[in-house]
């Protein structure tokens, strides 16, 4: 059996990720509607080997498409996404519009993968947050075990993360810098080329910044509402990739040992954590590209007896966005379509 999919945002940096991954993954599509703003349509993306001509969205009829992949923004998918549930395409949303609402479930398919029973409600599955999706990944298996009950963690995310424009205002930026000119910045409210912005999101009244509520909001939702989540999240100058420095406390002590052990065999992980020079995973040299969440300075924390930290790498593209959002349709397909 295949199963025509409808990829919404399809010219974006997830969007194009989506379509190469199908292919890779060899999902069993039957036909493939990419779909963009008017601004594309007309234009082709290439799928196992052929160009497919780009449509708008606008005019799009769902109900030729049984799966749809949702990737151009919160609007979009505000606009968009009930609709084509409605018209029977199940929607896998990457967008954070659906993801509190209680009858949408929130899925990482290596955590809860149960929770997908739920599209039935609303015909519509939220793919969480990038950061959120790579740290759960590498702390369920220490869940199960011992139980988490706080995480602190600070962020150093990529750029693609925004988007394409801010992949570009990255590379304009710096290339500019180093020719002695001034960078210009459009996409963030400062320079990113050589910098850190501490502001991913939009802020709220608490002080957080959105993207710091998402972390946890959504590891409430997906992992368990009893852990207490204190994030900090920074852009940085890296195309592709996220790192977090987590620091969690468990409910009973665990060693460094332990963990790595633990580590080394969940799903969707690689340990990376050698003591020494280079031992530990990062963006560029080891994630980029990758599927596996990758894991190092695995230690236990001085400052607290039930404490334990970490460094988490992922490809925010791909595990952050589009990989998730394919395994999710992967088991849609295989326990609940097919
Ligand atoms: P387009 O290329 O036609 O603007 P990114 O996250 O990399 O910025 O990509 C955003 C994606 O969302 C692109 O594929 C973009 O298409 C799409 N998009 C943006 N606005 C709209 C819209 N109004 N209708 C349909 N697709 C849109």
């Amino acid at each position: 059996k295949t199963y025509n999919v409808a990829v919404v945002g399809a010219t974006g940096a997830v969007g194009e990720t989506l379509i190469s991954i199908l292919e890779e993954r060899n999902f069993p599509v039957g036909e493939l509607f990419p779909l963009a703003s008017e601004r594309s349509a007309g234009s082709t993306v290439m799928f196992r080997g052929k160009p497919v001509t780009v449509q708008n969205l606008a005019d799009f009829d769902f109900s030729q498409a049984e799966i749809g992949l949702f990737s151009a923004g919160g609007s979009i998918s505000e606009m968009y996404a009930e609709k084509a549930g409605k018209a029977g395409c199940v929607v896998i949303d990457n967008t954070s519009h659906f993801r509190r609402d209680e009858d949408i479930p929130l899925v990482v398919p290596e955590v809860n993968p149960q929770a997908i029973a739920q599209y039935t409600n609303r015909n519509i599955i939220a793919n969480p947050n990038c950061s959120t999706i790579q740290m759960l990944v590498a702390l369920k298996p220490i869940h199960d075990k011992v139980g988490i009950t706080r995480i602190n963690v600070s962020t150093y995310q990529a750029v693609s993360g925004t988007g394409k424009e801010a992949i570009e205002e990255l590379a304009a930026q710096t290339a500019a810098l180093l020719n002695g000119k001034e960078a210009e910045c459009s996409v963030y409210p400062k320079q990113i080329a050589f910098n850190a912005l501490p502001h991913i999101d939009v802020f709220l009244d608490n002080g957080y910044t959105k993207e710091e509520m998402k972390m946890s909001w959504e590891t409430k939702k997906i992992l368990d509402e009893s852990i207490e989540v204190n994030a900090t999240c920074v852009r940085v100058p890296v195309f592709f990739s996220h790192s977090e420095a987590v620091h969690l406390e468990t409910r009973t002590p665990i060693s460094a040992e332990e963990v790595r052990e633990l580590l080394s065999k969940a799903p969707g992980v690689k340990v990376v954590d050698e003591r020494k020079d280079g031992g530990y995973p990062t963006a560029v040299s080891d994630s980029a590209g990758k599927d596996e969440v990758l894991v190092g300075r695995i230690r236990k924390d001085i400052s607290h007896a039930n404490g334990i930290d970490m460094w988490i790498v992922g490809d925010n593209v791909r595990k952050g966005a589009a990989l998730n959002s394919i395994q999710i349709a992967e088991v849609l397909i295989k326990d609940y379509l097919s």
